[in-house]
């Protein structure tokens, strides 16, 4: 039987938003949520629906339902996100555009002023450099091809994302990963490089080796639009999208 105690307490909790709603069932009580609902978890289908979970707060709450939502729901989800204050200042959602069975998925930091305009991502002089790098090694946007950013919404005067932003829009971009299920991620500069990879290390030791997320292969290599200031960057640019055409083909795609 519970108490009046118990029942207040668990109304404030509900308040705070720590309400636990489900709890795991299984002894592995040490894992924690987000690791149970990673897609390299075994508890998940081939196209990323997590089978088993376990919510614990509002957070946790709000990741699992959007690690269940189909791509509508996904996008609507994101066009109305108020998770975080670069709802204020947008004036349109970039959620990514492509070809959503891609093998190859390439991800930027955040939209700047035009993709906050038009809600695509690279489109500005940026975009045109990226749309030259993939067609350097025979892709096209949009053709097998599926880009977005680690957030969704552009960061006034274009400044980097800030950790709790980028923390509040990664349910979105697992949820991507998850239903695209590339062969092989592109992390275009160290933005997306360190939120893909969870670290703090530089772009300068992150290339040329192969990393992975969520059990997908990735490779980091430089943003578009720092080697539009930076020309001596070009050339590692160039090294690392023949590691990226040589890995893939060792995955086995048809290009
Ligand atoms: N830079 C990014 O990282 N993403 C965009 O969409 C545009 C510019």
């Amino acid at each position: 039987m519970t108490s009046a105690r118990d029942a207040r307490r668990k109304e404030i909790l509900k308040e705070l938003g720590l309400t636990p709603v489900w709890r795991a069932r299984t002894n592995n009580s040490s894992k924690s949520l987000l690791q149970a609902l990673s897609p390299a978890s075994a508890g998940q289908s081939n196209r990323g629906e997590p089978t088993c979970s376990a919510p614990v707060n509002a957070a946790e709450d709000r990741r699992f339902k959007i690690l269940r939502m189909g791509w509508d729901e996904l996008e609507a989800s994101i066009a109305g996100c108020i998770a975080c204050p670069l709802c204020q200042s947008r004036t349109r959602t970039v959620p990514g555009v492509g070809d959503r069975n891609a093998d190859w998925l390439y991800v930027g930091e955040g939209p700047g002023a035009q993709e906050d305009a038009t809600g695509e991502p690279f489109v500005g002089q940026a975009g045109k450099l990226l749309d030259n790098m993939l067609a350097a090694i025979d892709l096209k946007r949009g053709r097998n091809v599926f880009i977005t950013n680690i957030v969704k919404c552009r960061p006034p005067g274009n400044r980097e994302p800030a950790p709790y932003e980028a923390q509040q829009c990664e349910p979105y971009l697992a949820r991507q990963i998850a239903m695209i299920t590339p062969k092989l991620i592109i992390a275009l500069g160290k933005v997306a490089a360190q939120n893909l990879l969870g670290t703090d290390a530089s772009i300068g030791s992150l290339r040329g080796r192969l990393h992975q997320h969520s059990g997908i292969p990735v490779i980091v290599t430089y943003h578009p639009a720092y080697l539009l200031r930076t020309l001596t960057a070009k050339a590692k640019a160039w090294e690392d999208l023949c590691f990226a055409r040589s890995t893939m083909q060792r995955l086995g795609t048809a290009e």
